[in-house]
């Protein structure tokens, strides 16, 4: 007989060992944090601003500020053993800490709502490759094919309302083996479709001014702004700042060694993300398009280099489709800290909770989803509802979560807690690492995610 899956996380408030072995937690974990973020985001913000100097930025803020955020995290939450607001007022009683989890839990909703609409569009795209018959290398072509898309209203919205529903779904079955088992496939099939794409992509002609624009740093773009920005992708890309890893570190198992951890999803992640910029830049110069093209350049140029290969259109099914699954476990793991919220904090049935999430999330999302036809003159601060939603939560909602997380570890729950939580209650001989870790968390980390916050809005030269 099958074992019912989803006992464990029907149990309210119960120690939820949810990811069943080390390697589970972090497959499970790296799938939060592989996602549109990396095959989407990164090569698009790469692109607007300026390449390789921007990469550089990039990678310091991931590991100077991503990782010992990401490892607070994951240490905390293991500690409260609770969803993101349960788990500071347990850390923190009798304190204003929660508001930590409060953003956390305002920040998925904004994420959710412009998130799944992009992944609304790689569903859709799935169904292009089968559909458009011949793919075409032209740009201009390309372009119009996404245009159509997105201005669509109609399909826009179908199409987010999809991935809402596929995603609540699971998440109501709290089906959380079956997301084990599907992101434990899903990742390595990923990485070596990316391999193939990356193989076509490099050697196409004229491929050398893509790798020239990832690798050779022109320093005369970099603005205060684009650090913020890269500080935002950073942690965006990471899936910190907002609790997603405190409520997944709270579904770790004891003997997990979170430094390690860590370290290993942080440099993967900035694996598949170069990896997926390798994919996209040499395509994008050899055949002529706009490397600022921002949201559409992951739509308009990977069907261009699959155009130009031997069963250019089975390969774009299947690129597609394991972007969706990549997207899909981001979108769990955000799902996740509402739904925990909500199930522990208003007792409700997992599948209430669901609901109501998947209800907010679509309601805050329509004019998300409608950014590019009804609701394009609606600006909020100069920016469309998507944008802005975007920059919100990337720029202030994480950045200041990161900036909370840190001095909160530093200055209030302190070394030894952190210690304990980091060396399995002294299990681990990892002191130095987990003292330089600290050191970090409490003097450097917070002092430059603050300066950046400053000099990103203009208020510090
Ligand atoms: N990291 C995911 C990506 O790169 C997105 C994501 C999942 C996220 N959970 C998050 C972003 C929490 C910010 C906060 O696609």
């Amino acid at each position: 007989m099958m074992k019912k899956q989803d006992d464990v996380s029907k149990t309210k408030t119960s120690v939820n060992p949810i990811f069943t072995t080390k390697l589970g937690v972090l497959l499970v974990t790296l799938g939060s944090a592989v996602g549109l973020g990396n095959i989407w985001k990164f090569p698009a913000l790469t692109g607007m601003n300026g390449g390789a100097a921007f990469v550089l930025i990039y990678l310091l803020c991931a590991v100077v500020l991503g990782l010992p955020v990401m490892l607070a995290e994951h240490a905390m939450g293991r500690e409260g053993r609770k969803d993101v607001i349960g788990t500071m007022q347990k850390l923190a009683p009798k304190s204003l800490w929660w508001v930590i989890g409060a953003i956390g839990i305002l920040a998925a909703f904004l994420i959710m709502s412009f998130y799944s609409e992009v992944a609304g569009w790689v569903v859709a795209y799935i169904g292009k490759a089968v559909t458009l018959g011949r793919l075409s290398t032209d740009p201009a072509t390309n372009s119009q094919i996404f245009t159509d898309l997105v201005t669509d209203p109609a399909q826009s919205l179908i199409w987010q309302w999809v991935v809402l529903l596929a995603t609540g779904l699971i998440i109501a079955l709290g089906v959380v083996k079956g997301i084990e088992a599907t992101i434990k496939r899903s990742l390595p099939l990923l990485f070596v479709l990316l391999v193939i794409v990356i193989v076509r992509s490099v050697t196409l002609p004229g491929a050398a001014a893509g790798l020239e624009f990832l690798f050779k740093p022109d320093w005369s773009k970099v603005t205060f702004t684009t650090v913020l920005t890269a500080l935002g992708l950073a942690f965006f890309k990471l899936s910190v700042g907002m609790g997603c890893m405190m409520t997944y570190g709270a579904y770790f198992r004891k003997d997990q060694d979170i430094p390690v951890t860590a370290t290993r999803i942080v440099l993967l992640d900035l694996l598949i993300s170069m990896m997926a910029g390798l994919a996209i830049f040499p395509a994008v110069f050899a055949f002529g398009f706009e490397p600022t093209a921002g949201a559409s350049l992951l739509f308009i140029t990977i069907p261009a280099v699959f155009a130009s290969m031997p069963f250019g259109n089975f390969f774009m099914i299947i690129f597609f489709f394991l972007t969706a699954l990549a997207a899909m476990g981001a979108i769990l793991s955000l799902l996740e800290v509402i739904t925990s919220y909500l199930e522990n904090n208003f007792k409700l049935k997992r599948a209430t909770a669901t609901a109501v999430t998947i209800g907010g999330i679509a309601l805050f999302g329509v004019p998300a989803a409608l950014s590019n036809s009804s609701t394009a003159s609606w600006l909020v601060f100069g920016k469309t509802f998507f944008d802005f939603y975007d920059f919100v939560t990337s720029n202030i909602l994480l950045t200041v979560g990161g900036l909370l997380i840190s001095i909160f570890v530093g200055w209030v729950w302190k070394y030894p807690k952190l210690n304990a939580q980091l060396s399995n209650q002294g299990e681990l001989q990892n002191e130095k690492v987990n003292k330089f870790f600290f050191f970090m968390l409490k003097f450097v980390t917070p002092v430059l995610i603050f300066l950046i916050l400053l000099s990103g809005f203009g208020l510090v030269k």
